[in-house]
């Protein structure tokens, strides 16, 4: 069996470790009572700790720091072991591993907040993922101590241990994002359409009603507020949410899954866990009739050429 077809036999049984459910629940618990302990401050930790200021999820960019000041640990670590690392390769590899663990916290932080809205297999998986993650700040902050009582040895044994552990959350991590698409973005990007398609008729618009409708095969939502006609993508960037089923909320439109509230001119997301914005879409009224297209900054420079062109 090839070492490919392994581990996604065991990330794929992972998944399906239904058992994990209940204690994934408890700890989503914990989460939320942490945040709800913080106050007025809650959400805007939570969008802080998500990325919403980032364009993207900031769990990931916090988890470079570990990975490369445990990577740098093992390196110092074996050439001190080794006798090749002068006298300043244990110290070094001191600094580096306490770096890695201030790091491993905040990416655990982020981690935790973004992973409370994960369901079924990805929050299976992202559980031993977090497992797996906290073993290995557990060793690295053994192996620390170790370090300030001069166990040079055992702390470089702890170190190697965690070193192993974190590869394998690392790997985990990659499933999460990759397989299970945790984190990515779920909205439809599509350059379409060019032109102007008639979508919906305008009697049928309620006022401060989402309605969402097929734009030549791209989801759009049409929502009529504060005399205009504003029209963004159909699905949540954050998992995909049909944001047809969504509400308006001061003008902005929340996602009805997990709460994430969008502006209806931008669509930047003003709440988080999205992190991406949503399409934009220009609307007139012919004859009636609603038309979108999506509006020319998301266009390539030929497309914007070419729509321009097309619309004279
Ligand atoms: S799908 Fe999660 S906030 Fe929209």
């Amino acid at each position: 069996m090839s070492v490919r077809s392994l581990l996604e036999r065991a990330s794929g049984a992972l998944g399906r470790w239904q058992f994990l459910d209940a204690p994934s629940y408890q700890v989503e618990h914990a989460i939320s009572l942490t945040y709800l302990l913080t106050g007025r401050h809650a959400r805007r930790l939570q969008d802080l700790l998500h990325g919403v200021w980032l364009g993207h999820p900031l769990h990931p960019v916090l988890a470079t720091v570990p990975i490369g000041s445990w990577t740098a640990a093992a390196l110092l670590d074996g050439l001190d072991a080794t006798g090749r690392g002068g006298p300043g390769a244990g110290q070094a590899a001191r600094h580096v591993v306490r770096l890695g663990v201030v790091g491993a916290v905040a990416s655990a932080a982020a981690g935790a907040t973004d992973w409370q809205h994960a369901h079924d297999e990805a929050r299976r998986v992202g559980l031993v993922h977090a497992a797996l993650n906290s073993t290995a700040l557990a060793l690295y902050t053994w192996s620390l101590a170790d370090r300030r009582r001069g166990r040079a040895t055992r702390a470089r044994a702890t170190a190697a241990a965690g070193y192993a552990v974190v590869l394998a959350g690392g790997y985990l991590g990659g499933v999460l994002s990759y397989r299970h698409r945790l984190g990515s973005d779920h909205a439809v990007r599509a350059n379409e359409p060019r032109r102007f398609v008639p979508v919906a008729e305008a009697a049928d618009l309620v006022d401060g009603e989402p309605l969402a409708v097929d734009a030549d095969g791209v989801p759009v939502v049409l929502v009529a507020s504060d005399g205009r006609i504003h029209a963004v993508g159909g699905r949540c960037p954050h998992q995909g949410a049909p944001l047809g089923e969504g509400w308006l909320h001061r003008g902005e439109i929340v996602c009805p899954w997990h709460g994430s509230r969008f502006h209806l001119d931008s669509g930047e997301p003003a709440q988080g866990p999205a992190t991406a914005p949503l399409p934009c879409y220009e609307t007139r009224i012919d004859d009636g009739r609603v038309e979108v297209r999506r509006k020319a900054h998301w266009r390539t420079p030929m497309a914007v050429t070419t729509v321009e062109e097309a619309s004279r």
